[in-house]
């Protein structure tokens, strides 16, 4: 069966929103990025979030973003790094969805972010951020299939993409 939406993760930097852009304009479907949706809601950018109600408050507010969108069709979904990693999200990465993990080393997430500082964990000691880094690995693997970033295009990244979901839909066609 032919998903009618797609939800991207992947640590911070893996490009899950570019991507997500490529991937829902060649679809011709909606790209929804999940913290942009909890910046809309809250009227405050994440990094301020953090700061004024800290990062519990935020998983909360992102757990609320998400569940709004259950019920969302034609949509490439872009989520923060940190949402799959969250229990009480479990319902929302679960069912008949296309996840796509958007693999990223740790080295690429330090050229791309460079100079940012609207995402608050890269605010992390070198050691913590590779060890955040390690720990999301298997929750990533764990939920979606795998397309590596590094060095790679957004465009491209999108293109795999859609190969993937041709190739699992003949597979799931075979499979009736
Ligand atoms: C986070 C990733 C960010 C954002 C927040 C926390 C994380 O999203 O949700 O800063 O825990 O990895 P991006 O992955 O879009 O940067």
């Amino acid at each position: 069966m032919k998903p009618d939406r797609i939800i991207l993760i992947g640590f911070m930097g893996s490009g899950k929103t570019t991507v997500g852009r490529a991937l829902a304009a060649r679809l011709g479907w909606e790209l929804v990025d999940t913290d942009e949706l909890v910046e809309a809601r809250a009227g405050a950018p994440v990094a301020r979030i953090f700061q004024d109600r800290g990062e519990r408050a935020f998983r909360e507010m992102e757990a609320e973003a998400l569940a709004s969108l259950l019920e969302r069709t034609r949509v490439v979904i872009a989520t923060g790094g940190g949402a799959p990693a969250q229990l009480q999200n479990q319902n929302f990465f679960s069912g008949a969805v296309a996840i796509f993990h958007l693999r990223v080393s740790l080295q690429t997430v330090r050229e791309r972010t460079r100079g940012n500082t609207g995402r608050p964990l890269l605010g992390l000691s070198e050691r913590e951020l590779f060890a955040l880094h390690k720990s999301r690995q298997p929750v990533y693997d764990g939920l979606g299939t795998a397309v590596e970033t590094d060095g790679r295009k957004p465009e491209d990244v999108a293109e795999d993409i859609l190969l993937l979901l041709g190739t699992q839909e003949s597979q799931s066609r075979h499979g009736d």
